[in-house]
C-alpha cells in the first residue's frame, strides 16, 4: 500500500435536470438504471468539493456547507455512502491513507435539485485528482455511477448528456451536444427548500412494484428519441411537450408508489398551472420536475426575462437562473 502526506485537490460539478428521468434500477449493486435518461448541466447550482489525503488523520472527516454558509447535518447514512465512495477511490489507487473532506453548495440541499448528483460528481473527481489517479472523462463517469447517486454520472461530462442504461459496469454518460449548443435555459422556481423526507435512494426501489412502470418503459424509447431531435434541432417546443409528458410519467410512478410518495406541494401545482397559461399566452416555458416539489421552467434566453417576472407574480420569489453547462473540473482555488 503506498501512503500519501497530503494530496488535495478541488473540484466543481454542476446539478443536473432529466428531461428523460432515471428512475427503477435494474442493478442496486452496480447501480444500472433501468432505462436510458438525458439531462442538462446546471450552471447556477453547483457543489464544490475539496479532498485532501492526510497521514495523521485516523479517520475521514467530512463537513457540507449551504449556500448560506451554516455548516449542515447528513444522515448516518449518506456520510456512510460519501466514506464508501472514498474507499473505492482509495482502492482503485492502492491507498490507505485517510480523508479531510469539505463541500459546499451553491443550492438547496436535498430538495429535489440533484445536490447529490452534484456532490458525488464532485467529490469523485476531487479525489482521484487528490489520489494522484488520472481517471478518462469515461471512468470517472463510472466511478461516479458507483457512488449510488446514479444521476451523478451524467455531472460529469459537459453540456446535454445521455446516460446509456448498459447491461454491466461498463455503463456510463457521455456528452450529446456541449453546453454551448443551445440557449436554453432552466429557471427553477424555488417553492420549497426544505430538505425531502423520502430520498431518491428509497423511490427507486419501490418504483419497480408499481404496474405502470412498465408500460413506461414502453413508452421511453419514443420519448428519448423525440429529446434528441429536439436537442439537434434546438427545438424548444417539442423539447418541452415531450418533457412536461415524462414528468407526468414519472410522477404516476411516484404516485402509485407503496408508500405513495408525493413531493409535489399546493404552490408546485400552482406554477404548472401558470406556466400552462403563460404558453397559452405566447410564452414558450415548459415545466419539468425531479424527485421534489420545485419546479424547472424551461425556456430560451430571450424568455428568461420573462419568466423571473411572471414568477413573481405569482408569488415566487426564490429561484434560481441556469444555462446549460460544462460538467466536472478542477479548480486551483480549494476549499480549506
Ligand atoms: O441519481 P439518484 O439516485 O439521485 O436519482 C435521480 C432521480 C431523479 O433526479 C428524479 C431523476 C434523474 O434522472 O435525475
Amino acid at each position: 500500500m503506498k501512503k500519501l502526506t497530503a494530496h488535495k485537490a478541488t473540484a466543481v460539478a454542476p446539478a443536473n435536470i432529466a428531461f428523460i428521468k432515471y428512475w427503477g434500477r435494474a442493478d442496486d449493486v452496480l447501480t444500472l438504471p433501468a432505462n436510458d435518461s438525458i439531462s442538462m448541466n446546471l450552471s447556477d447550482c453547483i457543489t464544490t468539493t475539496t479532498v485532501s489525503f492526510e497521514d495523521q488523520l485516523e479517520q475521514d472527516v467530512f463537513e457540507l456547507y449551504a449556500q448560506n454558509g451554516n455548516r449542515m447535518d447528513l444522515r448516518t447514512d449518506e456520510t456512510e455512502r460519501i466514506f464508501l465512495q472514498i474507499d473505492r477511490i482509495r482502492d482503485l489507487a492502492h491507498l490507505t491513507t485517510k480523508t479531510r473532506i469539505t463541500s459546499k453548495n451553491s443550492f438547496p440541499f436535498g430538495a429535489g435539485i440533484a445536490s447529490s448528483a452534484s456532490g458525488f460528481a464532485a467529490l469523485t473527481l476531487a479525489a482521484t485528482v487528490a489520489a494522484g489517479l488520472n481517471q478518462s472523462k469515461q471512468e470517472l463517469s463510472r466511478l461516479a455511477r458507483l457512488s449510488g447517486s446514479g444521476s451523478a454520472c451524467r455531472s460529469i461530462p459537459n453540456g446535454f448528456v445521455e446516460w446509456q442504461a448498459g447491461t454491466d459496469s461498463s455503463s456510463y454518460a457521455r456528452s450529446l451536444k456541449s453546453a454551448d449548443w443551445w440557449n436554453l435555459y432552466d429557471v427553477v422556481a424555488i417553492v420549497d427548500d426544505t430538505k425531502k423526507t423520502v430520498s431518491s435512494q428509497d423511490g427507486h426501489g419501490l418504483a419497480l412494484h408499481v404496474p405502470y412502470f412498465q408500460t413506461r418503459q414502453q413508452e421511453l424509447p419514443v420519448r428519448l428519441k423525440r429529446v434528441k431531435e429536439a436537442l439537434q434541432e434546438r427545438d424548444i417546443h417539442t423539447l418541452g411537450e415531450v418533457v412536461e409528458e415524462e414528468m407526468f410519467s414519472f410522477m404516476s410512478v411516484l404516485q402509485m408508489s407503496k408508500p405513495s410518495l408525493l413531493y409535489w406541494s399546493g404552490k408546485t401545482i400552482d406554477v404548472i398551472q401558470a406556466i400552462r397559461r403563460w404558453r397559452a399566452e405566447g410564452l414558450a416555458v415548459y415545466a419539468t420536475i425531479d424527485a421534489g416539489p420545485n419546479v424547472h421552467c424551461l425556456c430560451e434566453r430571450s424568455a428568461v426575462d420573462s419568466v423571473c417576472n411572471q414568477l413573481r407574480t405569482i408569488g415566487v420569489s426564490s429561484f434560481i437562473v441556469n444555462h446549460a453547462s460544462e460538467g466536472a473540473h478542477i479548480i486551483m482555488d480549494h476549499l480549506f
